[in-house]
């Protein structure tokens, strides 16, 4: 998709300078769907790739529509979509639409919400997107390999008004582990790897390419949505001589504010969506920085300024917020309060998991767990008869405390509902932020508030997909 896709998103919400006016412009059409506006034909099928760029090898993928990311699904708030999955690849899947509040049965989890798709079949998905904002999609069968080799894309759900920008951009981040021809290394579900830190790559890419250098120009203001579509790689962006600030995380509107340290900690999984106002100069250029593990600081991408002069002297004086969503707000006061408790890994002091009461193989894949949610562990990707840890009366207020207990980063993922973070380690968050994806420090323990709305059995699971096949995962029920 690339710059091509770049230019789609930034077709919209444009703005007239001058007064600060903003003049409503049309939305575009969805691009390359041309019957129903909300309607996609989305094909998962092998194909090839040129991620290292022009005169590097190509690499083989499995990919959606083709293209690394997959075809950028762009679908309206509050608006029906359908969404029509074909299966090409030779082996079962789904498709997840990860961080959408959707029904159940739409959810795309193997065996807990739906039959897999077999190879040569196809799944209507159907839904109604509550809430605006940056998501993305995914396979939820042989996770760990079906991600790692290229099957995923982002999902951009367009708000009700375009929002003061400039210009909209996507920037889909993906990390690969390529061999030097080019190849996608073997290897998936690595033990070890998956007792660490899970199948970090070598190779980073942005909208499907390793980036060289972003065009920007003096003065606009960009909101730049930021998605990590990496397995288990984490990041810690910075943008050399600029002040992002973070209007969005996982697709939730969040009082607006600069990250902490100036870094942009983005989990697998989570999106953050940032307004950028280029102050920097014309001519000039500055690097965009991912120094999330210590020694292992690179340049992710640059960004070029053109020689032109500035769009405008003074930056924007838009507001920054966006427009909420319909979150139903959870009542802290009459809560029913649970905790879950993630444990295992190396370095846990567990002796390799063999404490109680786990659950072993239970997709009968032959791989035994390392890591366990309140004691138990499920493993692989869903299926069949898997039993909730928690059961939730739908409708209340739910409060979530989570402890991390193990020596490992987990980026926590909970479908269908999206979690207020109320505090972490003690503390109050000193901002508003509803998250799909809590990224969760070792040691760490966090507590989220949500209301138990929206019924069904539902995934909760790391998203650093070896530590989810090796039982970071359990079921929670709303009924
Ligand atoms: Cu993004 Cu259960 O997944
Ligand atoms: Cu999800
Ligand atoms: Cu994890």
């Amino acid at each position: 998709m690339n710059t091509e896709s770049n230019s789609l998103v930034s077709r919209r919400g444009l703005l007239r300078t001058g007064a600060g006016l903003l003049l409503a412009t049309a939305l575009p059409p969805i691009p390359g769907h041309a019957a129903e506006p909300s309607e996609y034909r989305i094909v998962a099928a092998p194909g090839r790739a040129r991620l290292a760029g022009a005169g590097r090898p190509e690499t083989d993928v499995w990919a959606y529509d083709g293209t690394i990311p997959g075809s950028l699904v762009r679908l309206r708030q509050g608006k029906r979509a359908r969404l029509v999955v074909e299966n090409r690849l030779g082996q079962d899947t789904t498709v997840h639409w990860h961080g959408i509040r959707l029904p159940n049965a739409m959810d795309g989890v193997p065996g807990l919400t739906q039959p897999p798709i077999r190879s040569g079949e196809s799944f209507v998905y159907e839904f109604t997107p509550p809430d605006a904002g940056t998501f993305w999609y995914h396979p939820h069968a042989n996770s760990l390999e079906q991600l790692g080799r290229g099957l995923s894309g982002a999902v951009i759900v367009e708000e009700r008004e375009p929002v003061a920008v400039d210009r909209d951009l996507l920037w889909f981040l993906t990390d690969w582990r390529l061999t030097d021809e080019g190849g996608i290394a073997s290897g998936f579900g690595n033990r070890m790897e998956a007792a660490m830190s899970g199948r970090v790559g070598n190779t980073v890419t942005l909208n499907g390419r390793v980036p060289q250098a972003e065009a920007v120009r003096a003065g606009e203001r960009i909101r730049l949505r930021l998605a990590n579509g990496s397995l288990a790689r984490i990041m810690a962006l910075r943008i050399e001589g600029h002040r992002p600030v973070i209007v969005a995380i996982d697709g939730q509107p969040c009082d607006p504010h600069e990250p902490e340290g100036g870094r942009i900690l983005l989990g697998p999984a989570m999106r953050i969506d940032i307004l950028l106002d280029m102050q920097g100069e014309p001519g000039r250029h500055y690097g965009v920085i991912d120094d999330f593990y210590e020694g292992l600081t690179y340049r992710l991408t640059q960004l070029a300024y053109d020689e032109r002069p500035p769009l405008r002297a003074h930056p924007l004086d838009a507001p920054a917020d966006l427009p909420r969503n319909p979150l139903p707000e959870p009542d802290i006061a009459t809560a029913d309060h649970y905790d879950l408790t993630l444990q295992g890994g190396m370095m846990s002091g567990m002796g390799g998991m063999q404490g109680a009461g786990m659950m072993h193989g239970m997709t009968g894949m032959g791989r035994s767990p390392v890591w366990a949610v309140n004691g138990m562990s499920m493993t692989g990707d869903g299926h069949a008869r898997m039993e909730p840890a928690l059961t939730f009366q739908r409708g209340r207020s739910i409060m979530l405390a989570m402890r991390n207990e193990t020596a490992w980063w987990h980026p926590m993922h909970f479908h269908g509902h999206s979690l207020a973070v109320l505090s972490r380690n003690g503390k109050p968050v000193p901002h508003r932020q509803w998250q799909d994806t809590v990224l969760m420090a070792p040691k760490d323990v966090v507590e989220v508030a949500f209301v138990a709305d929206n019924p069904g059995d539902w995934m909760l699971h790391c998203h650093v997909m070896d530590h989810q096949m090796a039982g970071l995962m359990t079921v929670l029920r709303v009924a």
